[in-house]
């Protein structure tokens, strides 16, 4: 944008009605008292976004942890301007665009073990609600209808759906919603023990026996009430909270042991972040199910899914044929041109080594985000593939606010940083240089002290 465009656009945002919009996850009146222009963005280029006023600020989180490519790759601009071209909206029910299996192939073929049944949906929290009904279906047509019980756990995020806050655990998503709660869930406890693990590279060695808590669940519910463990293998939205040595290898164990599904939330995981193209791969552990969204298509255009073991989809495919086996869809599940953008992003993904060039910037996010330990209130720093987290203390009795100031501190900085309470988490787009990783670890630590 030059300068023109910039001011021009910048005065009519001063005039903009900020009123109507209800804004999701976030602190509306804060927002709309301060009026922040930092904060209205208009533009984003590979690893930047520009406000309206013309600051460009290095976009810290890739987006909301979809813009994995950095912003508007060409061929993937191209694929979507082809695709309305050719098609606009194509229903996903009893029809299809020879696209869309083509695109379950390709995910099928990324997938671990034999996960190769793959049903889109159009975000993430409609892929969690698709993975536990297909669960608790799966396990009814196999004639133990009694496993009904989802396990989830403490401060996992799986979206806002009601399988999603149900299974998730973080409370401010919860509370409002106690009534709506699926009946019968219960939770294995979070992984996140500063006292034990802060500060530690990568995965923790100590917490694998975290995992062992399934088997009082078991023990207390019986196995014959459980259809699913859920839970993401780093956790991303709380922040980075990353599984402990083994710990996952454990809950498979448990749930092989016992007959109940493991799915992996990979919703942030998925397509290449974790420097493997799942985390199920980069982990080394193999579930039933896995919901992916966001990085499918590098954010361009909404869509999620679920990536099922084959036995799981043959299990449904059951009584006459003429019948629909599985009660469930969305208008626009495999958008046209969703699944245009996922093809162009499964190339780039594919002819650019994009998942080992994560782990390669894993690493070097490692070495960096370390260096800021024992700056003012630093708590724990964590890493995991190419993410990273800085936690802070809280201000007594007002936890959040710091992380607020530092998010503002980081925008006067040309940073747009993302905080979950104190912690801020930075998974920044593959084509991150490395001066624009020294860039953003030395902005953050400038933020850390502004604050302190
Ligand atoms: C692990 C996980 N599951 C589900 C979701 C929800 O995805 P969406 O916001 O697309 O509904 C998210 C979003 O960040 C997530 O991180």
């Amino acid at each position: 944008m030059n300068d023109a465009a910039a001011a021009s656009a910048s005065q009519t945002a001063t005039d903009l009605n900020l009123d109507p919009y209800w804004m999701p996850f976030t602190h509306n009146r804060y927002f709309k008292q301060h009026r922040p222009l930092d904060r209205l963005l208009v533009g984003a280029q590979g690893a930047y976004y520009t406000t309206v006023e013309g600051q460009q600020l290095f976009d810290c989180l890739s987006g909301l942890w979809c813009s994995s490519l950095g912003h508007r790759p060409a061929r993937i601009v191209e694929a979507v301007k082809a695709q309305l071209d050719k098609a606009d909206y194509i229903p996903a029910f009893q029809v299809a665009s020879p696209d869309t299996f083509r695109l379950a192939e390709r995910i099928a073929a990324v997938a671990p073990g034999d996960l190769n049944r793959v049903f889109f949906t159009n975000s993430g929290s409609e892929a969690v609600d698709t993975s536990v009904k297909i669960a608790i279906a799966y396990h009814r047509l196999r004639g133990e209808a009694s496993r009904t019980r989802i396990i989830g756990r403490e401060k996992g995020y799986h979206g806002v759906g009601i399988a999603g806050i149900s299974a998730g655990g973080m409370v401010a998503n919860r509370k409002m919603f106690a009534p709506l709660m699926l009946p019968g869930v219960d939770h294995l406890p979070h992984t996140h023990t500063l006292k034990e693990m802060a500060y530690s590279r990568g995965q923790p060695s100590w917490g694998a026996h975290l995992a062992d808590e399934l088997e009082r669940l078991v023990a207390l519910h019986d196995a014959s009430t459980i259809a699913a463990v859920i839970v993401e293998p780093m956790q991303g939205s709380v922040g980075v909270v990353v599984p402990p040595q083994g710990y996952l290898q454990r809950l498979r164990e448990i749930c092989d042991k016992h007959g109940i599904l493991l799915i992996f939330d990979e919703v942030i995981c998925g397509f290449g972040r974790m420097g493997d193209w799942f985390g199920a791969q980069a982990f080394g552990v193999t579930p039933d199910l896995i919901t992916f969204a966001k990085c499918v298509n590098n954010g361009t255009v909404p869509m999620g899914g679920v990536i099922a073991r084959q036995g799981i989809y043959d299990t449904f495919m059951q009584g006459p044929d003429y019948l629909v086996e599985l009660f469930h869809g969305y208008t626009y599940s495999a958008h046209a041109l969703a699944v245009a953008a996922a093809h162009a992003t499964l190339d780039i993904l594919h002819d650019e080594g994009v998942p080992q060039r994560f782990g390669e910037l894993g690493r070097k996010i490692e070495d960096a985000v370390h260096t800021l330990k024992g700056e003012p209130n630093v708590i724990d720093i964590r890493n995991c593939g190419a993410a990273a987290a800085v936690e802070l203390a809280p201000l007594p009795g007002q936890v959040g606010l710091r992380g607020l100031r530092l998010f503002e501190e980081g925008l006067k900085r040309g940073l747009l940083l993302r905080y979950t309470g104190d912690t801020i988490a930075m998974a920044p787009p593959v084509i991150t240089t490395d001066a624009e990783l020294e860039k953003m670890i030395e902005g953050v630590r400038a933020c850390i002290r502004a604050v302190a």
